[in-house]
């Protein structure tokens, strides 16, 4: 018997019931589009071809197989006239295909590849000329009903064509089949349109094959929810909490606590180690990988970011980052792309950071943003610091050595390089290199015009607590702000810079 095999995914549908700009398969359920799922569980598979069959919004159906599935092949199906044409024309693309046809809907993304092996063992052991994946499930609605007779499987009846009795039935067909290659050529030649929707239905060859006194096989999937369908965005919101609860239990089971697996939502290509704690509200997503006995949230969302064993992140937002092992991140920080934080260093509260490499156990802790930076080991960035790196028209780079420490409220205008155990007093701006070693500080001297609120601002609560800390006798509160006086001189700038201070 030929071992080869074809795997044909249907996904020209529109889905109208998505009421969307996307085509209904490549909406997202956590980490892959449903037509990444499909493919994913058919990957197991080891067919020597896979053909997608694209129609509605062909063109983005096919630019995201280039980058999901680069060997998977693209073949139009200009207007859709029914599941079995479908399956026609995708055929006809490869004359060369014989052995086991496989054939799944696009829009059955819980599927798992162990349901379809299975269905693929059926069909060898059974030796059908077809097998089809059944599931009982609690609302059949919408869906093509499993019809028995004294003999076995029947045919499919699909809802808009089912007598009433038919409707009760709750074994559905679940979109997903195994087919002998040159039986189903063949059988596709001869399925009608004389159905509800008048197309060809490829549910109807299971009767046209059991008239020719060819087999059907069925394979109920033990675990109904594989079947769900998702055809509008209610319908899709429960099949993204199906898998969520089916991917949380998987890592429990792992030996990862879930402290609230309802708003835990973990894609399906992150990996977790042992003894992970996942806080509540917290996304684990894409590509993300976290250490064991490291701790994750609560209310945090990563993206592709790697986490060491051990580190601890807390209400925070990162992508496309790395964080090492027993590194401390948050509460509130916020980690964009290129962020690389090496073990035991800690990112604080209110810290925004980009294309930053800061080194082991350092430490910005507190209100800071850290952009185009190369920071050592063991240095300690004051709180408040920003690293200046745009120009207006380009990013420049800071670079700042081990053991430093600098100074609060400092900012890095770049390109500017701290040398190795360099200081930097508070409120510096760097603008020149500070060799390993130096203390840099830039702040003009500090001016004290004594007695200046008594002067200008008599009768305010600040007069009077600086009269009481004095001990001078509190003068009475006046009932009108009294006006600026015009003969004494103007002191230098009032405290806080450019402003008044308020009242
Ligand atoms: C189909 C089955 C039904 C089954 C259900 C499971 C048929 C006639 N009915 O119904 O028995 O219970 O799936 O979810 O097959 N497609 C094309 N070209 C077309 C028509 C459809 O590529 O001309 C694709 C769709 O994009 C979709 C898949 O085929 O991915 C199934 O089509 P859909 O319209 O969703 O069929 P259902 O009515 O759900
Ligand atoms: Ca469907």
């Amino acid at each position: 018997m030929s071992q080869d095999r074809t795997v044909i995914v249907l996904a020209a549908g529109e889905g109208k019931r998505m009421k969307s700009a996307l085509p209904k398969v490549l909406h997202p359920l956590l980490g892959r589009t449903m037509l990444g799922h499909v493919l994913a569980a058919a990957r197991a598979l080891d067919a020597q071809r896979t053909l997608v069959v694209v129609g509605h919004g062909g063109d983005q159906v096919t630019a995201h197989l280039a980058d999901i599935a680069p060997d998977a092949i693209p073949v139009t199906q200009a207007e859709q006239r029914g599941t079995g044409h479908a399956v026609r024309v995708a055929l006809a693309a490869v004359p060369e295909a014989t052995g086991t046809v496989i054939v799944l809907n696009g829009d059955l993304p819980l599927v798992r590849a162990g349901t379809l092996a299975a269905l693929l063992a059926t069909h060898a052991s059974e030796e059908a000329a077809a097998t089809l994946l059944t599931a009982e499930v609690p609302d059949p609605a919408g869906l093509g009903r499993i019809i028995h007779g004294p003999g076995g499987f029947e045919r499919i009846v699909e809802e808009r064509d089912a007598k009433s009795e038919e409707l009760g039935i709750h074994e559905i067909n679940a979109g997903a089949y195994a087919f002998q290659a040159g039986v189903l050529r063949e059988a596709l030649e001869k399925l009608s349109t004389e159905n509800d929707q008048g197309e060809e239905y490829l549910t109807d060859i299971f009767a046209v094959l059991l008239a020719d006194g060819a087999s059907v096989a069925t394979w109920r999937a033990e675990d109904p929810t594989e079947a769900f369908g998702a055809n509008d965005r209610a319908q899709l919101a429960m099949l993204r909490a199906t898998l969520r609860d089916r991917i949380n239990t998987d890592w429990m089971r792992e030996g990862v606590t879930l402290l609230d697996p309802a708003t835990t939502w973990i894609d399906v290509d992150v990996t977790l180690g042992r003894d992970v704690v996942v806080e509540p509200n917290t996304q684990l997503r894409g590509t993300t990988s976290v250490g064991e006995g490291a701790v994750i949230g609560p209310d945090t969302t990563l993206t592709d970011v790697f986490v060491g064993a051990n580190a601890k992140v807390v209400r925070s937002h990162a992508s496309n980052s790395w964080i090492g092992a027993g590194a401390s991140v948050g509460p509130y920080a916020y980690l964009r792309p290129g962020t690389s934080l090496g073990e035991h260093a800690k990112l604080g509260t209110f810290v925004e950071t980009k294309n930053a490499e800061i080194g082991a156990g350092t430490k910005v802790p507190h209100l800071s943003y850290v952009g185009d930076a190369t920071i050592g080991e063991q240095t300690n960035i004051g709180a408040a610091t920003v690293f200046v790196n745009y120009d207006g028209v380009a990013k420049h780079r800071t670079v700042i050595g081990d053991h430093a420490r600098t100074g609060a409220d400092n900012m890095f205008v770049a390109p500017v390089e701290v040398g190795d155990g360099a200081y930097t007093g508070a409120g510096t701006v760097v603008r020149r290199d500070v060799p390993p070693g130096a203390l840099a500080y830039s702040q003009a001297p500090q001016k004290v015009v004594e007695g200046w609120v008594a002067s200008k601002r008599p009768g305010t609560a600040a007069a009077e607590a600086a009269a009481r800390a004095k001990g001078e006798p509190t003068p009475a509160p006046e009932p009108t702000p009294a006006p600026e006086s015009t003969s004494a001189p103007e002191p230098t700038p009032a405290p806080g810079g450019s402003g008044e201070p308020q009242d």
